[in-house]
């Protein structure tokens, strides 16, 4: 039976994880984790943690006899550049708390799985931009993506010297309708819905051609929790795997809008944040990830847009309705 921990459970993918670990695991056997007021996500369990105080993670995997940890709590892209050193603070001590943890309970004949976020903004202006390969030059320009590739290495070296067995993702942007996104580049592919819904121009930072990774966030619960039920031994990366979802423009998705919400209209006033997005791939190439575990992407462009529409306006009618 595995007893599995969140830490950063409120967040964007936090608090969908949960909810499918614990429709999977059961209630009971779930920890949800992060900084603020108790917030369950179906769990039957909360603690208030801080990643970086590593005594209490300890306690916690201690106390609940944790078998699996998912370790999501960071700054993102854009937060991170106006906060770089405390982003590099717990992006980097953070992940290398967990990561000591596990080799010292392993050590103990008590091993941890381990699941820890990498990112496309790992990649940068030098990687080549159209199905990046899963190696390939990585020269990262902010400190989350900075933070992410060192992170990798690491998860590597963890694996490769102490057998520490740690599982990692180069998430896409992840489009998702529930809890809002935290300061992301990608960002722009969550917010363009809610100003479609509420009949807004939606002013887009970024170019009307800049194409990014994509993926739906059923697509990306669904390769997280595959990937760490695969068996160790047919885990061959251990930095992280590129996970393909969909790729596309704020222009294309706009075009995509508008087949539901014919008058819905954008203008481009693009910012700091198109740099950003243009030192990041278009599209990866994910054939390890579908070799070694069997990862393929469910979701496309229509179906994400009819369902993140459905849900959004759902929602903005309950609340309506509460208010
Ligand atoms: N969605 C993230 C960001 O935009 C990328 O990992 O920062």
């Amino acid at each position: 039976m595995e007893r599995i921990l969140v830490i950063g459970a409120s967040g964007q993918i936090g608090s969908e994880l949960v909810e499918a670990l614990t429709a999977k695991h059961g209630a009971a056997n779930v920890i949800a984790a992060d900084i603020g007021p108790r917030s369950l996500h179906g769990a039957a369990n909360y603690e208030m943690l801080d990643v970086l105080d590593s005594n209490r993670v300890t306690q916690i995997i201690d106390r609940y006899r944790v078998t699996q940890v998912y370790q999501l709590a960071a700054l993102l892209s854009v937060t991170g550049e106006q906060a770089p050193l405390k982003a590099w603070t717990l992006n980097m001590n953070g992940l290398l708390n967990i990561l000591e943890i596990a080799r010292e309970r392993g050590q103990a004949g008590k091993p941890l799985r381990l699941f820890w976020p990498s990112s496309i903004a790992a990649f940068g202006p030098h990687t080549p931009a159209i199905d990046t390969p899963q190696l390939a030059v990585m020269d990262p320009t902010t400190i989350y993506g900075i933070s992410k590739q060192a992170g990798e290495r690491l998860c590597e070296y963890y694996f490769s010297k102490f057998n520490v067995d740690v599982r990692s993702i180069r998430y896409p942007g992840i489009i998702s309708h529930r809890s809002p996104p935290g300061g992301g580049t990608t960002d722009y592919a969550i917010a363009i819905f809610h100003a479609a819904q509420k009949g807004e121009i939606y002013p887009c930072y970024l170019g009307p051609d800049t194409t990014l990774p994509m993926i739906y966030m059923p697509d990306a619960i669904r390769a997280t929790i595959e990937l760490m039920e695969t068996p160790a031994d047919r885990i061959r990366i251990r930095s992280a795997y590129n996970v393909a979802g969909l790729s596309f423009s704020p222009r294309e998705l706009t075009q995509a809008i508008r087949q539901y919400v014919p008058e819905f209209d954008i203008s481009y006033q693009p910012d700091h944040r198109q740099a950003i997005a243009d030192s990041w791939p278009h599209s990866l190439d994910d054939t390890c990830a579908r070799a070694d575990w069997g990862w393929h992407a469910g979701i496309g462009l229509q179906q994400l847009v009819e369902d993140m529409l459905a849900n959004i306006k759902a929602s903005s009618g309950a609340l309506h309705h509460a208010a």
